[in-house]
């Protein structure tokens, strides 16, 4: 204990700093005017409009913003925290039961590596649709797809249905999400729906252990989220940190008590032709506490052609981006992710 592994070392200019500034700024959102009221009337539309709004800045200003009064149930969201601790809580040699295969995203790891340096964390993965369609290849001329599906860990016993009962839930946020952010981007409310209608997305659980040497590693690395839009549940430990678009620097996310995170990720980027843009993160630990997140990665489905939405893009603001195919990006992102590791541990 207390050895320095070089494979977790940062280089010095990504190290977190100790004195980390802890926004207020990111903003809060109250989402109670897009819920029902209890005798089930909509809320008044000057109330919707002027969320539409607070999103549209937080986006455009931020790329990150944090919502409550959101609709999930508090009670889910403590069912599924409690199980993915005791899933964690078990050997290293249970977990590995489970262990995420070449084929496919769902399952258990430890062994994440962002930009080349080992993450500090856990990981369990679980796919929202299942089977997932996915190309096998990501060769343009190759239209073969198989099916994703998941591993299922046996214990805790209810961890599995849990998971699904949430999934279902902070689907439905996203959606709702999306609405907001279309109709923020003066389209229509459902414009974004289609896309989802095979999704890709899938549910992260995320240990990070308490670290002995926390000024040295993070629990992620600086990057980018390559999806839609990340919705993401933290406990009240904290440790994300948001790159401050204004000035560069990194500022801590405030845990807000049963508040989510949710973030612009790449593909709004592409379709939103940079109006809103995916900002980078990464996740500080700590000498002395454990740290629980569960992101929801809210993805399209795998023949979605990713580009600058029509009624975005005209003369003036010509579209910044060439399509690409979500499907294969994805592949091609694995299979670069797999040789590397393979490389890697050759040298070893
Ligand atoms: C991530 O961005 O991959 C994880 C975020 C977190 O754990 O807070
Ligand atoms: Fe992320």
């Amino acid at each position: 204990m207390g050895e320095v592994d070089p494979a977790f070392i940062q280089d010095p200019e990504h190290r977190p700093k100790p004195s980390i500034i802890e926004a207020e700024g990111i903003p809060v959102i109250d989402l109670s005017p897009i819920n029902y009221n209890k005798d089930d009337t909509f809320s008044d539309p000057s109330a919707i409009e002027d969320l539409v709004k607070q999103i549209g800045s937080a986006c455009k200003e931020w790329g990150f913003f944090q919502v409550i009064n959101h609709g999930v149930p508090l009670d889910l969201r403590k069912r599924i925290e409690n199980a993915s601790r005791k899933f964690f809580a078990q050997t290293l040699e249970e977990k590995r039961k489970i262990t995420r295969g070449e084929d496919s995203v769902a399952g258990y790891y430890d062994t994440e590596h962002t930009k080349n340096v080992r993450d500090w964390k856990e990981v369990f993965d679980f796919l929202a649709q299942e089977p997932t369609l996915i190309p096998v290849s990501s060769d343009e001329d190759d239209d073969e797809v198989t099916q994703w599906t998941n591993l299922s860990p046996e214990n805790p016993p209810e961890l599995r249905v849990v998971i699904q009962e949430y999934i279902e839930e902070v689907e439905k946020l996203s959606f709702k999400l999306m609405e907001l952010i279309a109709l923020s981007l003066g389209l229509e409310a459902k414009r974004f729906h289609g896309f989802f209608k095979d999704q890709t997305s899938f549910i992260r659980l995320n240990h990070y252990p308490p670290c002995p040497y926390p000024h040295l590693a993070l629990g992620v690395g600086r990057h980018k989220d390559a999806g839609a839009l990340t919705v993401l549940a933290q406990d009240e430990v904290g440790g994300l940190e948001v790159k401050r678009k204004t000035d560069q620097e990194w500022i801590r996310v405030k845990p807000t008590p049963n508040a989510y995170i949710i973030n612009v990720g790449d593909i709004i980027q592409v379709w939103s032709n940079d109006a809103y843009e995916s900002v980078e993160h990464r996740v500080m630990v700590n000498s002395e506490k454990d740290r629980l997140s569960i992101p929801f990665f809210f993805n399209p489905a795998h023949d979605s052609i990713v580009k600058p939405l029509e009624e975005l893009t005209n003369e003036q603001n010509p579209s910044k981006y060439r399509p690409y195919n979500w499907g294969k990006f994805l592949i091609h992102r694995k299979d670069t992710n797999f040789k590397k590791k393979n490389v890697e541990n050759l040298q070893i």
